[in-house]
This record gives C-alpha cells, sequence and structure tokens, in this order.
C-alpha cells in the first residue's frame, strides 16, 4: 500500500487569491458540467468552491462561461463518447471567445491513453486534470491565464486533502466524501486504476463538516465512497465506519443520514446493528449484487457468493424488517451465458428491490475483464436487458401499489419538474413522492399519505398532523 499524503488546501488557498486579485474587475462565469457518479458530483461542488474563491461566478450556460470544466466519468465507453462528443463542440466556442479556458477533469484524463487522446486531438483544451490533482487546480489555472500554456497534471499520488471550499447547492441535502479510490478490483472496472487505493478521511474532519453543514440548514447528508463498508481500515479500525455512523447519527440537525456504495464482502453486522438502532439513518440499503451466478461472481472478483449475499439480506430484513433495498446489476459480462442471467432475474425475484440500477457490460481497456471472450452478441445481451428491466419494472410496480394508504415522512425538495403544481419529495427509501402543497413546504420532512402509486414514482396529499 502507498504512502498516504495528508495535507490542507493552504497552496490552493493562496494560488486561488491571486488569481482573484489578477482577475479583479472583470466578471468572468464558470461552469462545471458533471458526468458519472455522485462522487464525480461531490468533486464538481468542490471545483465550484473553487471557482467561487477565485472570483468566478458559476453560470450553467456554455455560451456565458468564460471557463468550461467537464468533469468526467470513465466507467462505461458511451459516458466518454459523449464527452468526446460534447468537447468536439465546444472547438466554435472557442473560436468565437479564443481567452475562454477549457478543462477537462475526472476519471477520463486518469487513463493515460484518453490524457494523450485529448491532447493530441483536443487542441483547444487547456487544462488535463486527472482525479488526484483537485486540490492543484488553482495553481493549474493561475499558470494557465498568465501563460496561455496547455497544462496536463495526471501524476498518480494517494492524497487526502482537507479545507477545499464546497459549493454544496444550498438545499436541504449534501453529498459527504468520507474516503476515496477503491482497493477491490472487481475485473470489469476501471475505477481502481483511476482513483487510486483506498484512504479514509479523519473522522474530526468528516464530522466537522457534517456539522457545519446541520449548521447552515443540511437535513440529509449522504456519505459517499466507492465502499464505506471499508472506511477507516487503512487507519487500521476494524470498525471504522459502524464508529463513524454512530458519531454523525448523534449530530444536532442531521435529520436523515445515507450512505453508498456498500460492497457485500465487507458490509459488517456491526453496520447493520447501528443502523436498526439509530434515530437518523434511513432505513434503506443499496447493495451492488452486480450477478446472480455464483460463477460469474467469481470471475468478477466479488469474493461473496449468492448464498453470503442472501445471508446479508436475510440478517438486515432481520433487524430491519421490510427494509427497502436497491442495487446494481450489470447484464452481459463477457463469460455470462443466459443460465447465468437466468440465475440473477432469480435473485431479482426473490430478494425483491425497490428498484435497480442496471448497466449493460462495457469493456475498459486495462481491465482483466477485457481480455475474456464474450460469449453472447450485442442482441441477446440487450434482449436480458429489456428482460430484465420487464421482470423487475413489475416487482417495482408491486412494492409501490402495496404502500397506498400509508403515511410516510418525504424531505421536499422543490417543485415538480413535470407538474409545477406539485411538490417534489423524497420518503425514507429514497423513493420519489409528489403531492399537491406550498412553497413553504421546500426543505422540510413532512407527513405524507400516499394515494396512488407508478411504478417509478409515488403520489400522496399531506397529512394531518396528529397532534
Ligand atoms: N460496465 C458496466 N457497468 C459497470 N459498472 C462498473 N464497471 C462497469 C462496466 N465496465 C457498474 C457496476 C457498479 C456501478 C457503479 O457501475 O454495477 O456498481
Ligand atoms: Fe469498481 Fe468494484 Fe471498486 Fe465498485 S468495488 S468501484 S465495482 S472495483
Amino acid at each position: 500500500m502507498g504512502n498516504i499524503i495528508r495535507e490542507n488546501f493552504d497552496a490552493g488557498k493562496s494560488a486561488a487569491e491571486r488569481v482573484k486579485n489578477a482577475l479583479s474587475g472583470k466578471k468572468l462565469f464558470a461552469m462545471v458540467e458533471t458526468y458519472g457518479c455522485q462522487q464525480n458530483v461531490n468533486d464538481s461542488q468542490k471545483y465550484e468552491g473553487m471557482l467561487l474563491e477565485m472570483g468566478y461566478e458559476l453560470t450553467d450556460e456554455r455560451e456565458k462561461a468564460d471557463f468550461i470544466m467537464f468533469n468526467t466519468c470513465a466507467v462505461r465507453e458511451n459516458a466518454e463518447n459523449r464527452v468526446f462528443g460534447n468537447l468536439g463542440a465546444l472547438k466554435h466556442l472557442k473560436e468565437k471567445k479564443p481567452d475562454m479556458v477549457i478543462a477537462v477533469a475526472g476519471c477520463m484524463p486518469q487513463q493515460k491513453e484518453v490524457a494523450a487522446r485529448i491532447r493530441a486531438k483536443y487542441r483547444h483544451v487547456d487544462i488535463i486534470i486527472g482525479t488526484h490533482a483537485m486540490e492543484k487546480f488553482p495553481e493549474l489555472l493561475e499558470n494557465v491565464l498568465e501563460q496561455r500554456a496547455r497544462i496536463v497534471d495526471i501524476e498518480e499520488h494517494d492524497t487526502v486533502c482537507e479545507g477545499i471550499p464546497t459549493n454544496y447547492g444550498g438545499g436541504a441535502k449534501a453529498f459527504v466524501s468520507i474516503m476515496y479510490g477503491c482497493n477491490n478490483f472487481c475485473t470489469y472496472c476501471i475505477v481502481p486504476y483511476v482513483r487510486g487505493r483506498e484512504r479514509s478521511r479523519q473522522a474530526e474532519d468528516i464530522l466537522c463538516e457534517i456539522k457545519a453543514l446541520a449548521h447552515s440548514g443540511v437535513k440529509e447528508i449522504t456519505l459517499l465512497g466507492q465502499n464505506v463498508n471499508s472506511y477507516g481500515k487503512d487507519m487500521g479500525q476494524k470498525e471504522g465506519f459502524a464508529e463513524l455512523l454512530k458519531k454523525v447519527d448523534e449530530i444536532d440537525g442531521i435529520e436523515r443520514i445515507r450512505f453508498m456504495s456498500s460492497h457485500p464482502k465487507d458490509i459488517s453486522d456491526e453496520v447493520l446493528k447501528v443502523m436498526a438502532q439509530s434515530r437518523h439513518i434511513c432505513r434503506a440499503l443499496h447493495l451492488p449484487l452486480q450477478s446472480g451466478s455464483d460463477r460469474v461472481l467469481k470471475e468478477m472478483n466479488r469474493v461473496y457468493d449468492t448464498e453470503k449475499y442472501l445471508s446479508i439480506v436475510e440478517r438486515a430484513r432481520e433487524l430491519m424488517p421490510n427494509l427497502p433495498l436497491t442495487t446494481d446489476i450489470i447484464v452481459g459480462f463477457p463469460t455470462e451465458t443466459e443460465d447465468d442471467f437466468e440465475k440473477t432475474l432469480e435473485i431479482l425475484k426473490k430478494v425483491r428491490y425497490d428498484s435497480i440500477f442496471s448497466f449493460i457490460y462495457s469493456k475498459r481497456a486495462g481491465t482483466p475483464a477485457a481480455k475474456m471472450t464474450p460469449c453472447a452478441t450485442e442482441d441477446e445481451i440487450k434482449a436480458r436487458f429489456d428482460k430484465m428491466l420487464e421482470v423487475q419494472n413489475e416487482i417495482s410496480a408491486e412494492i409501490n401499489a402495496s404502500q397506498v394508504g400509508e403515511e410516510q415522512l418525504v424531505l421536499v425538495e422543490g417543485r415538480s419538474k413535470n407538474d409545477p403544481e406539485m411538490l417534489s419529495s423524497r420518503n425514507e427509501a429514497n423513493k420519489i413522492v409528489n403531492f399537491a402543497g406550498g412553497d413553504e413546504l421546500i426543505g422540510k420532512i413532512v407527513k405524507v399519505k400516499i394515494t396512488r402509486a407508478q411504478t417509478w414514482v409515488l403520489f400522496g396529499e399531506l397529512a394531518e398532523e396528529d397532534e
């Protein structure tokens, strides 16, 4: 295991101040476009925080921006293709506005070949910055602004940097990263190659961040890590995550705690017990299965079999009856046969997830699975994918229908995008619940009676208060 470098954002802060002074008097706009997972959303909030510190204003219009960053994802090929397409489209913008600065950040350029491709073919990109260099961003931007040089920083070093300013967005919910990197090397996955080894933040730093969020009015936090169940192991703690959960549960003002992702091989009984006994941890668990075939799980290097997985589900539901579960499934792993796929469907029917995130396998260069010979055609895999959605939609619809008549506590997020008459909220299981109500409820937790259900969404009405 490499050495973990712990540092503060001091050098970045000084550079940010210098940029702010140099730009003073100019009204400049910046935008950060995010691709991929919640970790990337949280990273983008840090890039936005640094840009605000440097005096930029944020915009979500590319035409208006003087600085544009694509914070990218490398997990699947289609996300990468979207970035390449969108990068191409920025060329015209830059021709019209030569002073504009364009940056590509995140997991894509952390792959050397991809960084080289961007450098060679997208010459309008000024900054190429990997996942390991985030805290150096103000210095890199300073160099580009001063010298109009193109800069690439994709060096790998396992750093934990505290104190990067973050733009949480001002809502009632916030993401908090508790650890970075991944040690698991699932054979299909690029993440361990682009995000480095697991490294946990110190508990005091995490708790301090959450207390400040609670103070600013945040009610729900989601603790993020590629595998939160191994939080603290790199610092020699056995039950680090369970201990951290207990402490977060005690923070005044935080009414809902969620976490993701949980690797089934590492979830401890202690974590389940802490969840069951806690006051604020949502009774809902995201537990990625990936495949229901033991043979495929082995080839994926997931280190658990279906028996072990189902025993965790059973134990979790023994401690928390009817616990809502969600999962990730990959369809079309190279060696997956029709028979393996049927086994995945069996588990879906057995566990009865509230919903699933399903992905068609995407070959990632450099991973062990990329060398395996595919045994199904694209059409066969697409048919499996459609079949799986059909099976799952039926289960999701049944679960939702069974909740009609229930009273549920929901956190109100804002107006529904599809119907501005309605408020959009989330229940404890993180499912969308729409109901009619006034703006004064936004950001609050209220009780709603469920009146109608669809496959993905519940509808309700504000319930009478008990007293
Ligand atoms: N192809 C398809 N899906 C993938 N995932 C990770 N790598 C790949 C890949 N190469 C999925 C897994 C993981 C989720 C975040 O993305 O299901 O849990
Ligand atoms: Fe990828 Fe597996 Fe790590 Fe998740 S646990 S990020 S799937 S290698």
